[in-house]
């Protein structure tokens, strides 16, 4: 039976979740002299990494998260500082508040990691802190999978049983799960009709994590698992969906153009392509929580949060075509695309 929809949306707590980066993001935009250079020259994120020799991907994703908290203001692509940043935030302004960020970076793990997205300087194998250094590697072992098969879990359950009360899913009928997880969105597939039969499609020990989620949910007749590494081993056929949830957003443009093109390969002709993906609008600059998650596919992953013009562009490169994208639950979309038919 599907379970009945939350009586609020969860976007409440994203929004309390996401502001955990306000502080690491000005503790290390204040290390990393960016305030003091963007006073000095303002710039576009590309113009800035170059200028003081920064990763590009992590100084794109933190300059809208300051522009959000008033920090910086934003023409024609270019950042410059705001007079709230110019009066508080340059080192050698009298009412700095360096002395502050200083000592709260020093005791915060994301600071450490966003210093580390941002210079590039990666000390030593994250674990369990970037766990997609494990993902590209195909090999995540028990504790870390555990860990993070449960985070996911906790914040994927509302959206899953969300998207099932606002998406038409009645013309699909066998959907592989890519990177499924806990299996949460199958499971709500699966509880939305009894016709329908989903496979997860994950590495090894998660499978094994998430036939017991399935076992628990009494749906162990519509959903099995696939011990499968999406990026070295081939795609099973015979599906006419496939569903990826928060999994283009750990992987880089070309990556995501990979996957795409495996997708489209394996899929049955005149199959659909499901991204469900917390989307950025406006130009990538709103809502908060996507630029803030945004900001955390930059410290913990390869990735970031698309708009759906980028979305759409790569869908297309693979040869999909009607690509589309509503609201599902919350903050998330989904995003559709046609594989054309023989
Ligand atoms: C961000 S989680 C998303 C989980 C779930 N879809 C959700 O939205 O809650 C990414 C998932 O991709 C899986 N994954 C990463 N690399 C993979 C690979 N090489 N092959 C198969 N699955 C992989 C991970 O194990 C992880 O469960």
């Amino acid at each position: 039976m599907n379970p009945v929809l939350p009586v609020v949306d969860d976007t409440g707590i994203w929004d309390a979740w996401m502001s955990m980066l306000n502080v690491p993001a000005i503790s290390a935009a204040l290390e990393l002299g960016i305030f003091d250079s963007l006073e000095k020259e303002p710039a576009s994120a590309e113009l800035l990494a170059k200028r003081l020799g920064y990763q590009v991907r992590a100084v794109r994703a933190l300059l809208p998260v300051l522009t959000y908290l008033g920090f910086l203001n934003e023409y024609d692509d270019s950042y410059k500082l705001s007079p709230l940043a110019r009066t508080y935030l340059l080192e050698n302004s009298p009412y700095s508040y360096a002395g502050v960020f200083s000592r709260e970076g020093r005791m915060l793990v994301r600071h450490k990691l966003l210093i580390e997205a941002i210079t590039g300087n990666k000390e030593k194998h994250a674990g369990r802190d970037r766990p997609a250094e494990s993902w590209e590697s195909g090999q995540v072992d028990m504790e870390m999978a555990k860990e993070v098969t449960a985070f996911m879990h906790s914040h994927s359950m509302a959206a899953a049983v969300g998207m099932t009360h606002s998406i038409d899913f009645s013309a699909i009928r066998r959907v592989l799960d890519v990177g499924g997880g806990s299996g949460c969105f199958s499971i709500a597939l699966a509880n939305l009709d009894k016709e329908k039969s989903c496979t997860i499609l994950e590495l090894a020990t998660i499978c094994e994590l998430a036939d017991e989620y399935i076992a628990d949910a009494g749906v162990s007749g519509q959903v099995d698992t696939t011990s499968i590494d999406m990026f070295r081993e081939p795609w099973p056929n015979g599906y006419d969906a496939h569903f990826f949830s928060n999994i283009f957003h750990d992987w880089s443009f070309d990556t995501c153009r990979e996957l795409a093109k495996s997708s489209f390969d394996a899929l049955e002709p005149g199959g659909k392509i499901l991204l469900h993906e917390m989307l950025l609008h406006d130009g990538g600059k709103m809502p908060y929580p996507a630029i803030a998650f945004s900001l955390l596919m930059g410290i913990g992953t390869m990735g970031q949060q698309f708009t759906l013009p980028q979305l759409r562009e790569i869908l297309e490169s693979a040869g999909f075509v009607n690509v589309n994208s509503c609201n599902s639950y919350g903050y998330y979309s989904i995003v559709t695309g046609d594989k054309p038919g023989t």
